[in-house]
């Protein structure tokens, strides 16, 4: 197994900002995203501001992926394709996934958007978007000294259970490790057992991004372009990430809004 990377105080400065920049532009998607826009245009609108902000996106070309985004409506698990013949339309539930590269690393958040406000979307809609940033929160509240990765997936699995809403917690993709890799040790799964894996150490930064689908964990991969996940079902699925740094005294939310959004 890979060996998990423990950042420096001057390694994490520098990460700092990578991870602003992320946070930054999904702050100003939030102000943009409205019905009828494509999905290529909110790629138009992260790959210019992250340029402007003096980045490089890093899904752009990653493993062949061919644009600087994920966007992930409604039944799409991740790793949505932007495109313009992708209309966002009233009521759709989006991911939006941004990755920037600054100074040497790599900072990683995705949010939820009600597209033409929450009071378009459904209620069902509306509660699974609830549940998966809790779900997020609750595996963060775990990060410090002395816990294990597999505190983490625990915590989120027992959450999810407790919503009694039968939602199935997706197992293929996971949080990582990242820092002057975008994706590094250890994997971050959304399940698992306490005690278990990897022991959480000062100077660790990773992400915990679960993905919950209103229906079966079930995923299937687009064979049309090798990236979209969907839900197998076709049920709804929401997702919600941060970058996290382990500090001595617990955590440190590191992709955290400037502007207070999440
Ligand atoms: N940002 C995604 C993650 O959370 C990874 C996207 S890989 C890409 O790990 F190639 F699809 F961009
Ligand atoms: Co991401
Ligand atoms: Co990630």
């Amino acid at each position: 197994m890979e060996r998990i990377t423990i950042k420096t105080a001057q390694e994490i400065e520098l990460m700092r900002e990578a991870c602003r920049v992320t946070a930054t532009i999904l702050d100003e998607v939030g102000e943009i995203i409205r019905p009828g826009m494509s999905t290529e245009e909110i790629n138009s609108f992260v790959h210019r501001r992250t340029v402007e902000l003096g980045a490089i996106p890093s899904p752009l070309n990653y493993k062949g992926f061919p644009k600087s985004v994920c966007v992930s409506p409604n039944d799409v698990i991740c790793h949505g394709i932007p495109a313009p013949f992708v209309i966002l339309k009233e009521g759709d539930i989006v991911n939006i996934d941004v990755t920037s590269f600054k100074n040497g690393f790599h900072g990683d958040s995705s949010r939820m958007f009600f597209v033409g406000g929450e009071a378009a979307c459904t209620p069902e809609a509306r509660e699974l978007v609830y549940a998966t940033r809790e779900a997020l929160m609750v595996g963060i509240r775990e990060v410090r000294p002395g816990k294990r990765v597999g505190d983490i997936g625990a915590a989120i699995q027992q959450f999810i259970k407790e919503t009694k809403r039968g939602y199935g917690i997706v197992k293929e993709y996971t949080g990582h490790g990242l820092g002057r890799e975008f994706h590094e040790a250890p994997q971050v799964v959304h399940v698992g057992k306490r005690g278990t894996g990897d022991a959480l150490k000062p100077g660790m930064t990773f992400t915990i991004e679960p993905m919950i689908n209103a229906g079966s964990a079930k995923t299937a991969l687009s064979k049309v372009d090798g990236w979209t996940v969907r839900t197998a079902d076709g049920s709804l699925s929401a997702q919600w990430e941060h970058t996290v740094l382990v500090t001595d005294a617990g955590h440190e939310i590191m992709t955290q809004s400037p502007k207070g959004l999440f």
